[in-house]
């Protein structure tokens, strides 16, 4: 059986994980400016897969396609989406669990809906998982900014 998701060691064989240094992020409210960069191909990615990457400035996120159209999505099918992998409780890495489409934190089970933008749907956790606003330029998959705060980083007001 495959395994449908691409570890942050096995993301770099794909060249989509480069460090993001010496930038600051400011990281609260949506389309803040932080640096483009590109995470994998569309040729990378089908149904359910999902990979991790490191967005904004070192920031554990993943990278999944819905195999469904989901708003805001992007890709062919508009099924593409990606969140802050830290999970809005107390930073714990959440883990994308296909089945239920949704993201899962081990620590004290906060459960975070794919289809849904990342929200909150249950466990301790206050908040949605902040979205990573995707663009598609040919075959290529960039990262163009965050959607809300990532657990562990500061505004940069
Ligand atoms: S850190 Fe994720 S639920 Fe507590």
């Amino acid at each position: 059986m495959q395994d449908k998701h691409l570890n942050r060691r096995d993301a770099l064989r794909f060249g989509g994980t480069a460090a993001v240094g010496g930038v600051a992020a400011a990281l609260t409210g949506p389309a803040q400016a932080t640096p483009r960069m590109r995470i994998a191909s569309l040729a990378d990615l089908s149904a359910g897969f999902a990979i991790d990457f490191d967005y904004p400035d070192g920031a554990a996120a993943v990278l999944v396609d819905l195999g469904e159209a989901t708003e805001g999505g992007v890709g062919p099918n508009g099924s593409i989406v990606a969140y802050s992998a830290l999970c809005q409780h107390m930073g714990c890495l959440v883990e994308y669990r296909e089945a239920t489409k949704d993201f899962f934190c081990g620590c004290h089970a906060s459960r975070f809906d794919a289809r849904l933008g990342g929200q909150a749907v249950e466990g301790p956790a206050p908040r949605g998982l902040p979205r990573i606003a995707l663009e598609i330029d040919g075959d290529d998959i960039f990262a163009t900014g965050v959607d809300g705060l990532v657990y562990g980083f500061a505004c940069h007001a």
